[in-house]
Parts: C-alpha cells; sequence; structure tokens
C-alpha cells in the first residue's frame, strides 16, 4: 500500500555519524556472479553485507527460483549454493521495480542452452526499454521475445556466441547483460561504450579470477570476457554512495550540519558526486581509504557549507553520478545561481521519466526550473516556504530527494507513495532520524 510520509522543516541540524547500508548495483552482481562461479567452483560462496532493498530481494527470489540454495547466517549475510542450478523455474520471474535484476538476469539466463524463462515486472519496469538488451543478446543467438520491447520478456536460452558490441550508450545494465552472457558464449565477447559506466561486473568477475580484460582506445572504453574458471572467495558488500548522497547533500544545505558516513563505495565510476561537491565548494573530507573485495572504500565527512556554488553536469561526468542527479538537483535549488544538467536523456527511462517528475516536483517547491530534452536548467538560491503535496510515481531516489529539500521548506510537505523508498534504502527514515539534532 501507498505510504504518506509528512515531513516538516528542520529546526535544528544533523549531526553524528552513520554506517551507510551495502551497495545495490553490487548486491545484484554478488547474488548473480556469485552463482555463476558457485556453480563452476560446486562450492559455497559466502556474501556479506548483502543490501536487504526490495530490488535484490528480486535478485535472491527469482535465482532461488532457478535452483540457487541459500543458508541465511544473518540479517545481511548468507551463503550461496549453485549446485544445483539453473533448473527452468516454474511460474513467471517477477523483478519488482528492478531493471538491474531483468536487465542483468537475461545476460545470464539466455546464455543458457534449454533455459526457459518470462520476466515481468511493476508497472514502473513495464514502462521501461528493454531493446537496449535485447538487441546485442539477440546478435549473440539468444531467443528473447517480448511486448514491443517492453516486459514481458520471454528467454529461451541458447548456447550463445561472441560478439563485439558497440554500445550506442554508456550503461552498466547493458554492459553487464553482455559480459555475464558472454562468460557462456563460445569465444571473446568484446563490448566498446563511448564513456565508462560503473564498472562492479568487471572488478567482481577479476576479483573471483575470470578471464576479464579492460581497456580504452579510439572506440571508446573496452571490456572483453570468455568462459572462465573461478576462484573460491568470500564477497563483501561496501556502502552505497548513491545512498549515502542524501545525507551528503543534506548536511552540506541544513545550516550548522556535520555528519561522517562510514563505509562508502568510493569507486571512481561512482563519485561524480564528489566532483560536484568540489566544483560547487561543498565542505567533505574522504577519511580511512581502503580496499574491500576488489571495490575502493572510505568514510565521507560532510559539513554545512553556506555558499554553495552553481554547477554544469555534462559529457563523461554523467554515467558517474546518474543516480545522483535527483539529490543533486536539491543541491542545484540551494546553489547560488544557474546550475545546467545536460546529456542525460537517459533520465527519461529510470524508474520514472526523472526530467519530467523532477521537474514538477522542484516546482512545486516554488524552483524556477526550465525543462530540456536531456536535462534541466536550475536557478537556484531559493529559500522554499511551501505546503507541497509531490507523488513519487514508484521512484525511490525521488522520494528521498523530496525528503532532502522538505528539510528546508519552511512549509509542509506531503510525499505520497514514500515507501518505495525500500526498493533501495529500507533504512533510509532511521538514519535520518539519528542524525537529527534539536
Ligand atoms: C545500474 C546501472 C545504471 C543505474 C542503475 C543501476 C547497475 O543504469 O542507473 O540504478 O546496477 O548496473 P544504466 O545501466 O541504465 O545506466
Amino acid at each position: 500500500m501507498d505510504e504518506v510520509l509528512r515531513n516538516s522543516y528542520l529546526k535544528g541540524r544533523l549531526s553524528g555519524e552513520i554506517v551507510i547500508p551495502p551497495d545495490k548495483s553490487i548486491s545484484h552482481r554478488s547474488l548473480i556472479i556469485g552463482a555463476i562461479a558457485s556453480r563452476e567452483l560446486k562450492e559455497k560462496i559466502r556474501i556479506k553485507n548483502l543490501s536487504s532493498g526490495e530490488d535484490c530481494i528480486r535478485t535472491y527470489e527469482i535465482l532461488e527460483s532457478a535452483g540457487v540454495e541459500f543458508q541465511k547466517v544473518s540479517d545481511k549475510e548468507l551463503f550461496l549454493d549453485a549446485k544445483k542450478a539453473f533448473i527452468n523455474p516454474y511460474e513467471p520471474l517477477y523483478c519488482g521495480n528492478s531493471g538491474t535484476t531483468v536487465r542483468l538476469l537475461s545476460g545470464l539466463f539466455s546464455s543458457l542452452n534449454g533455459f526457459e524463462c518470462e520476466f515481468t515486472g511493476d508497472e514502473s519496469l513495464k514502462k521501461r526499454p528493454m531493446a537496449r538488451i535485447i538487441e546485442p543478446l539477440s546478435l549473440m543467438g539468444s531467443e528473447i521475445s517480448s511486448n514491443e520491447n517492453k516486459l514481458p520478456l520471454k528467454i529461451h536460452g541458447k548456447t550463445l556466441s561472441a560478439i563485439n558490441y558497440v554500445s550506442p550508450i554508456a550503461s552498466a545494465q547493458v554492459k553487464s547483460a553482455i559480459l555475464l552472457a558472454g562468460l557462456n558464449a563460445v569465444g571473446c565477447t568484446k563490448v566498446i561504450e563511448p564513456y565508462l559506466s560503473r564498472n562492479h561486473t568487471e572488478i567482481m568477475l577479476k576479483y573471483l579470477g575470470a578471464k576479464i580484460k579492460v581497456g580504452k582506445d579510439k572506440t571508446g572504453f573496452w571490456t572483453t570476457v570468455e568462459k572462465s574458471h573461478f576462484e573460491p572467495k568470500d564477497i563483501e558488500i561496501v556502502g552505497d554512495i548513491s545512498s549515502a548522497a542524501f545525507f551528503m547533500v543534506a548536511a552540506a544545505i541544513v545550516p550548522d550540519s556535520r555528519v561522517l558516513i562510514k563505509n562508502v563505495g568510493i569507486n571512481p565510476t561512482r563519485t561524480g558526486i564528489l566532483d560536484i561537491f568540489s566544483q560547487t565548494k561543498v565542505k567533505y573530507s574522504i577519511l580511512n581509504e581502503r580496499i574491500v573485495s576488489g571495490e575502493k572504500v572510505a568514510d565521507i565527512e560532510v559539513c554545512y557549507t553556506k555558499d554553495i556554488e552553481p554547477f554544469v553536469i555534462k559529457g563523461d561526468i554523467v554515467p558517474r553520478l546518474i543516480d545522483e542527479i535527483p539529490i543533486l538537483a536539491v543541491l542545484a535549488a540551494v546553489a547560488r545561481g544557474k546550475s545546467v544538467i545536460g546529456d542525460a536523456s537517459d533520465l527519461r527511462n529510470k524508474e520514472s521519466d526523472r526530467i519530467k517528475v523532477l521537474v514538477e516536483g522542484m516546482r512545486a517547491f516554488g524552483v524556477s526550473v526550465e525543462e530540456k530534452e536531456d536535462g534541466f536548467i536550475v536557478h537556484g538560491a531559493i529559500k522554499p516556504d511551501f505546503d507541497v503535496e509531490l507523488e513519487t510515481h514508484l521512484d525511490h531516489r525521488l522520494a528521498m530527494s523530496y525528503y532532502v529539500l522538505s528539510l528546508i521548506n519552511r512549509g509542509t510537505t506531503i510525499i505520497n507513495g514514500f515507501n518505495c523508498c525500500e526498493t533501495s534504502f529500507p533504512e533510509f527514515l532511521k538514519l535520518m532520524d539519528k542524525l537529527k539534532q534539536f
């Protein structure tokens, strides 16, 4: 059921430290790649600090219905055993809100000769484009039928052949779908993308000993993969910078705040928000850098910053902060001047049409925003004082971005369907409450 959240101006500050929950993208990959490795090794794989967000639960459930067995150690830790996988599931596979689940698993399942399945999803996922994976996977020989390139997708697994695929977009979901199919294809598969998208699939495959290579030449950023043997290793998941981003921006805009966010993944393909913080003179420091299961991680401290400068997001930084654009729009609303977000038309294909819905939401808070085909322009320096009622359109990142803006809105903010933040971040309100000091 849709929950309504009513929030009002924070008459205080945000202060203290929190541990940020596990990364959603890496959690999906730990389950999927963990299953591939466990099946090949005929051994269990231990996964530590797994996301409890609904999206990752969808991936877990689907793997379970394809014969992967799980033994829970605790809330966030389990053993995965894929010795008997993969078997044909009886029922359609429900992916909920999760694009990563359907796109990555389409890659794996379409490479399993004789595997049959059907993917479905919620109202948001049913609207999202799937041609971006159907096309390359079909070129490899897979048989996928769809409802005009949207869900439901029916997959008939085949023995696939390697391809050289030049992706027109920088998308980690597309790249990962092809790499996961390529792991089981005949020959060496190559994916080239125009800008580097998040590389967690590549890092995890390398960490587990798979035959994966990456590089850059005049054609773009390339990755190759082939059939591989794996090494038995535990996988530990670092905290999610996309979840940390809400607290980072909240700390920067709520007067007198200082927040320490622990265990945040700082893979360079995800840290575009830190570049924007530097551009806008937001005060932050990176502490205690280390490597966990191949991924860079650190603690991030952010302090309230009085005069936040406006900023520009365009070109190769876009994939490095694609999921942070809603919360960076909040930062832009406070920044003193005009911020420009462009080259981001794929935002229209996310959990909602994030350009259209965000522009409407920001306007409700009194922000002057110009909508563009590939982004928007925000005229900042607002001090919102409005009673606002917003819809989340099943988009978790919009729900949490509106919440952060509501902390400085002197009117009452009502967010309908707020519980969609469970998709990635069920702990959001609890952690926010922990930091509020009155
Ligand atoms: C993701 C990749 C990105 C991102 C999404 C998660 C992933 O999508 O927006 O939230 O885990 O691979 P695209 O690949 O569509 O850019």
